[in-house]
């Protein structure tokens, strides 16, 4: 029987980074859950902290960088106290990365089957000729012709599409529960985007493991996801369903985002960019971090970080026009129930602010 709730559970993680300007608050009280064969989006702009919550799990922060604060749980132990030694272990078997640039990560003076095997022998108990015929293996399962010769190519030879399928085949090898991808279609032009998406559902269904996939672009990952996470400033600021997300965003970013990609529908309409810039993490809002660039912003969202509610039970936001309904809602329940005996008070600070900046 299992004896953990979730795969993967972090909850309230704070993570910081030393600069010469101060702390960098990067994620701040980010929470989310992860089951078995399931696949987690997070998605934000730039700078919203998602690599570094990635990052924050794998433990692979630079570093001036630090877990600060909250717990991540995998099968119910707290790997954030782990020591090096263990989490090396972790990062071979139990959970894998692929990065957004397949260049980077791949080491141009060797040849992919020496960086695949090299993958198979540190991970798995499989040596020699057992080793080679794994890496082989692998390169057929991520859709890669001619397994045999692509072994003694080396990187440059490869498109990038295929770089990224011998990453995807690396991270793989150890048949990790997790697997992660930053950004894993970036750096590809769209329609192999799509193939690898595609391929990556794909081994997830054959193979069954957990994807948390990491992305800017909530269009990229719209069909894949069973749940979302929205980013913002470092915090999640809104999760649900993949549906819950798409067709009932409530919080204004969210909106926003959907706003300024093509839509998932196909029908045409004008893309609006989200207006304003990205915050600066060194000097935060001191409430809603979207305030600065928020077309709804209340008076009460310069001041207070809103808390986060449930929607309904697939889907919570952490906005204030939100609970400032929920209020609303409940007031004019109690108003109908009363015995006459006086209005509740309205709900404070639900004035709408004249300047959003
Ligand atoms: N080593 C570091 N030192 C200082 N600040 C850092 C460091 N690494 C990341 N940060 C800051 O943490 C914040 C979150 O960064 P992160 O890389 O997680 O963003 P992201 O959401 O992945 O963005 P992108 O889409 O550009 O990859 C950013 O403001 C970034 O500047
Ligand atoms: S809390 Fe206020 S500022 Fe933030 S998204 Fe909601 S309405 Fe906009
Ligand atoms: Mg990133």
């Amino acid at each position: 029987m299992k004896e953990y709730e979730h795969l993967l559970s972090v909850q309230d993680l704070h993570t910081a980074f030393t600069t010469e300007n101060g702390e960098v608050q990067a994620v701040n009280g980010v929470s989310f859950d992860l089951d078995e064969h399931k696949v987690l989006g997070i998605v934000g702009e730039s700078g919203s902290g998602k690599s570094v919550t990635a990052y924050s799990v794998m433990q692979i922060l630079a570093e001036n960088g630090r877990i600060a604060g909250g717990r991540i749980l995998y099968k119910g132990e707290d790997i954030s106290k782990w020591d090096e030694k263990q989490m090396s272990g972790f990062r071979g078997r139990n959970c894998s990365i692929i990065f957004q640039d397949p260049m980077t990560s791949l080491n141009p003076v060797f040849s992919v089957g020496n960086q695949l095997m090299e993958a198979i022998t540190l991970h798995t108990n499989k040596r020699g000729a057992a080793a080679r015929a794994r890496a082989v293996e692998m390169l057929e399962l991520v859709g890669i012709n001619e397994p045999e010769k692509r072994l003694k190519q080396y990187p440059f030879e490869l498109s990038g599409g295929m770089r990224q399928r011998v990453m995807i085949a690396m991270a793989l090898a150890c048949e990790p529960d997790i697997l992660i991808a930053d950004e894993p279609t970036t750096a590809l032009d769209v329609t192999i985007q799509a193939q690898i998406l595609e391929l990556m559902l794909d081994i997830q269904k054959k193979l069954g493991m957990a994807i948390i996939m990491v992305t800017h672009d909530l269009g990229v990952i719209a069909e894949m996801c069973d749940e979302i996470i929205v980013m913002y400033g470092g915090r999640v600021c809104e999760r649900g369903t993949a549906d819950e997300i798409f067709y009932n965003p409530k919080h204004e970013y969210t909106k926003g985002l959907l706003h300024s990609i093509p839509s998932v529908t196909g029908a045409r309409e004008k893309l609006q960019p989200i207006e304003g810039t990205p915050i600066n993490m060194l000097n935060m809002p001191k409430g809603c971090a979207f305030c600065p660039r928020c077309k709804e912003a209340m008076k009460i969202c310069l001041e207070q970080v809103p808390e986060e509610i449930m929607i309904n039970k697939d889907h919570a936001a952490a906005c204030w026009i939100n609970i400032r309904d929920m209020q609303a809602g409940a007031a004019q329940n109690s108003t109908k129930t009363a015995d006459n005996n006086g209005a509740p008070e309205a709900a404070e600070g639900n004035e709408e602010v004249t300047s959003n900046g």
